[in-house]
């Protein structure tokens, strides 16, 4: 009988430990890197000098890794870092294959990627495949004529094509896609400067070689590529530049070879397209890109924090929703480049210049602003913490612009984009303590902006920074992987000025809210479970028959656990 009863109560036992068990098992949601990676966009010349000859290079930033894995980032995204005329910061390359010697040597590159690994960090780099310096050995050699065995790796035409004066990627500065070349008096055909001649992507040997470059980057260790104009690599060169074809084919291979050469490397690509035509860049059945930038929710963001009107936004976010499987978008604020509104309606731009870049000298292209974020929400400090909460807060992988994590601001006496790419502010010691010695390219050191005002070192023990911010936000970000994997939706209530977006994971419910007002904001929202936890304050606020009564302060933000 006793042994019965013991049975009895050891059966009951192993019966519960093994639901309770059950019960704690919940299903781990596929993690993704790319999906969840916090990506920090910086140039190796402009982030820390350590051989004091005003230029960064490789070993500055290896001294400064610390600060970026402590700061979070999980992914570097490296400017181009090849040899270069220099003529467009980088973007003109005279060999693939080698390390501009100004950033260090191949020994420092390696030692730099090795570095990285050590901390768990990814690197990825730009590929500009789409033209190459004018300098390149390539084009030197094609230009000698019809004989030059590098002839058809550019586009030549005997006379100038009718429309030479179109298509142009820098209009204003760019005068024409056509140049004549004195040395073979004939055209080349150029999206970008005229230092830029586009490479022929139907001659097969370019494709080969392009797919050699990729080979050889991911032998020494990247992670992936931001594919760099992705559009006019695979458009057909100078037909129909206004709507050229496109042939996707290309991105499928480039995918395919990439996969081969490195499972887990991703491309990244720059194609600032409509919404309609991203998934022919994503590729159908996963076979594109992995990762695009969404420059339409870019452009809609700055539009509702110029404006304050909502919608915008809202429906930009929709519009883009749609996805493949896999897929996943990169969420920026600033770039390298100029804000590109070319998506917006005219109305649209001019409130934006009128809010953000009022004068001539802060815009450019017809299209765009050349300012750094904090000049362009006027350096109020709650407008950017809620800004980038809301970056951070998006469907989609962030992408930092190194320095704006501490607010920097821009040199609009610098040429074109150049205002925005300064040398990097850490101290309050001369130069910014980039170097010790003047820069390439001067710091900034006057005004609002000044490196004694804005800089790392300052901000690292204010808790009330943008830094410090910027670090917290990121560790809710990682902790919370919904808000990269997870579906989302938003709320559609008649809150006027609060976005109130919610994900949800296998795990948990997210809920956030961002307030585009430079007043309080009140709204009563439908809410899942019994408890909302703020995750900065640690507040619980309760729901009341699946309802939520808020007010949120000026351009305030809250992320918000349901629980
Ligand atoms: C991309 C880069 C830009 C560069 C251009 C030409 O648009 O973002 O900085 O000038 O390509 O390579
Ligand atoms: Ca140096």
């Amino acid at each position: 009988m006793r042994f019965y009863y013991r049975a009895y109560v050891a059966c009951i036992a192993i019966y519960l430990a093994g639901s309770s068990l059950l019960l704690c098992a919940q299903p781990a949601p596929d993690y993704v890197w790319y999906r969840n990676a916090v990506v920090y966009a910086l140039d190796v010349d402009t982030f820390k000098d350590s051989n004091a000859d005003g230029i960064g290079d490789f070993q500055g930033l290896i001294q400064q890794l610390d600060y970026l894995h402590g700061l979070g980032i999980t992914v570097l995204w490296l400017s181009p870092f090849q040899p270069t005329p220099d003529r467009d910061d980088g973007y003109d390359i005279t060999d693939y294959y080698g390390v501009d010697p100004r950033l260090g040597t191949p020994g420092d590159f390696a030692e730099f990627m090795f570095q990285a690994r050590q901390r768990g960090m990814r690197v990825i780099m730009d590929l500009v495949i789409n033209h190459t310096s004018d300098e390149h050995p390539w084009f030197r050699s094609a230009r000698q004529g019809k004989h030059s065995p590098y002839r058809q790796w550019y586009v030549w035409r005997d006379n100038r094509p009718a429309d030479a004066g179109k298509g142009m990627v820098f209009p204003g500065v760019q005068k024409e896609t056509w140049t004549f070349d004195s040395v073979s008096t004939t055209y080349y055909f150029h999206r970008f400067y005229d230092f830029q001649p586009d490479l022929n992507y139907s001659n097969p040997q370019v494709e080969a070689e392009s797919k050699r470059i990729i080979g050889y980057w991911l032998n020494q260790g990247f992670s992936g590529f931001r594919l760099d104009a992705v559009p006019f690599i695979i458009e057909e060169d100078g037909k129909n530049v206004d709507r050229p074809e496109h042939r996707f084919d290309q991105l499928v291979a480039i995918r395919r070879h990439i996969q081969l050469h490195g499972q887990e490397a991703i491309l990244l690509g720059e194609a600032n397209v409509a919404p309609e035509e991203s998934n022919d860049y994503f590729g159908k059945d996963g076979v594109g890109m992995q990762m695009m930038f969404n420059f339409f929710v870019n452009q809609h963001f700055f539009y509702t924090l110029a404006t304050g009107e909502l919608q915008p936004l809202v429906r930009a976010l929709e519009q883009t929703r749609d996805i493949p499987e896999g897929a996943q978008w990169a969420n920026f604020l600033r770039n390298h480049d100029e804000i590109d509104l070319g998506r917006l309606t005219t109305r649209q731009r001019e409130k934006i210049y009128a809010a953000m870049g009022p004068d001539k000298n802060m815009q450019l292209y017809d299209r765009g602003i050349r300012r750094r974020l904090a000049p362009m929400l006027g350096n109020n400090p709650q407008r950017l913490a809620m800004a980038y909460s809301l970056l951070f807060a998006l469907p989609g992988t962030p992408v930092l612009r190194y320095g704006d994590e501490i607010g920097m601001g821009d040199d609009l006496r610098l040429k074109e984009r150049l205002s925005v790419r300064t040398p990097m502010q850490w101290t309050d010691a001369p130069y910014a303590g980039f170097s010790t010695t003047a820069p390439f390219r001067p710091v900034i050191d006057a005004g609002e902006y000044d490196y004694r005002k804005i800089n790392v070192a300052s901000q690292r023990t204010d808790p009330a920074s943008l830094l410090t911010l910027t670090t917290k936000l990121i560790r809710l970000r990682k902790e919370h992987p919904a808000i990269g994997l997870g579906k989302w939706i938003i709320s559609d209530h008649k809150a006027g000025d609060l976005l109130i977006t919610q994900f949800t994971d296998e795990r948990e419910t997210i809920l956030t809210v961002h307030n585009f007002a430079p007043n309080r904001a009140s709204a009563e929202l439908a809410c899942p479970g019994q408890v909302l936890t703020d995750l900065f304050s640690g507040e619980d606020i309760p729901v009341k028959n699946g309802k939520v009564q808020l007010t949120v302060k000026e351009y305030g933000y809250h992320w918000f656990q349901v629980r």
